[in-house]
């Protein structure tokens, strides 16, 4: 089975642990996007979604998925999303689409995270994968510095610009043995809007596709 196959597994794994109605909070990606296809079949059964980026909700949207506002829905249920890389303790890197500061506030706002992935992301240690930082324009260049000063090598995502107008750092050469603590660092430097680790809200399920079927991991 290629990667796509096994993220379309995990994503239609996680339709059957969805809650019988309610708001569902969604994530971006390739993966999110077989869940959005699974979840557009059964969306009856639903009051809408809440997304995390443009482009999942022009998706949904265009699949006559009910898009609502966060700020109107309240606290969700369940978000749904992928990631990049995800260890053990479900601790997470993602934002490799550039859609990280939503993504996290929905995760934020909702009562369990379900992560889908295809198995090649689960690994020991967090950081082969560039963690994506997102900042504000003015002060890409001081960020930069200051992530050189954790022992990164920032690179300039050049021509792309987040929806909230923002740019994206891809910080390589990381091995993040401490994902909370260099959570907590990053999130410290003026200027950052979002680093891409979710340890403080880690996720609380991941469903990984393998070649024998899905795997249901907890932390
Ligand atoms: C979007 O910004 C990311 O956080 C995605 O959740 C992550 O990159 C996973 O993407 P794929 O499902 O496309 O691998």
């Amino acid at each position: 089975m290629n990667a796509d196959e096994l993220k379309r597994q995990a994503a239609e794994a996680a339709i059957e642990l969805l809650p019988d109605g309610g708001i569902i909070g969604v994530g971006t990606g390739s993966t999110v996007n077989h869940f959005i296809d699974a979840f557009a079949k059964v969306k009856g059964r639903f009051d809408g979604a809440v997304s995390s980026s443009e482009a999942s909700t022009e998706r949904m949207q265009t699949l006559g998925i009910q898009v609502l506002d966060l700020n109107a829905t309240g606290g969700l249920e369940v978000y749904v999303d992928g990631a990049d890389e995800a260890n053990r303790q479900l601790h997470l890197i993602k934002g490799g689409g550039g859609a990280l500061t939503r993504e996290k506030i929905v995760a934020a706002a909702s009562k369990q995270f379900i992560c889908i992935a295809d198995e090649g992301k689960l690994v020991d240690v967090l950081g082969r994968f560039p963690l994506p930082v997102e900042v504000i324009p003015m002060a890409r260049s001081y960020v930069g510095r200051e992530l050189v000063a954790l022992g990164g090598s920032p690179v300039w995502r050049e021509n792309f610009v987040t929806d909230n107008d923002n740019l994206i750092l891809d910080v390589h050469g990381l091995e993040i043995m401490e994902p909370m603590k260099l959570e907590t660092a990053i999130n410290q430097i003026a200027g950052v809007v979002t680093v891409g680790i979710f340890a403080h809200r880690p996720a609380d399920v991941l469903i990984l596709g393998t070649a024998e079927g899905p795997r249901v991991m907890k932390p």
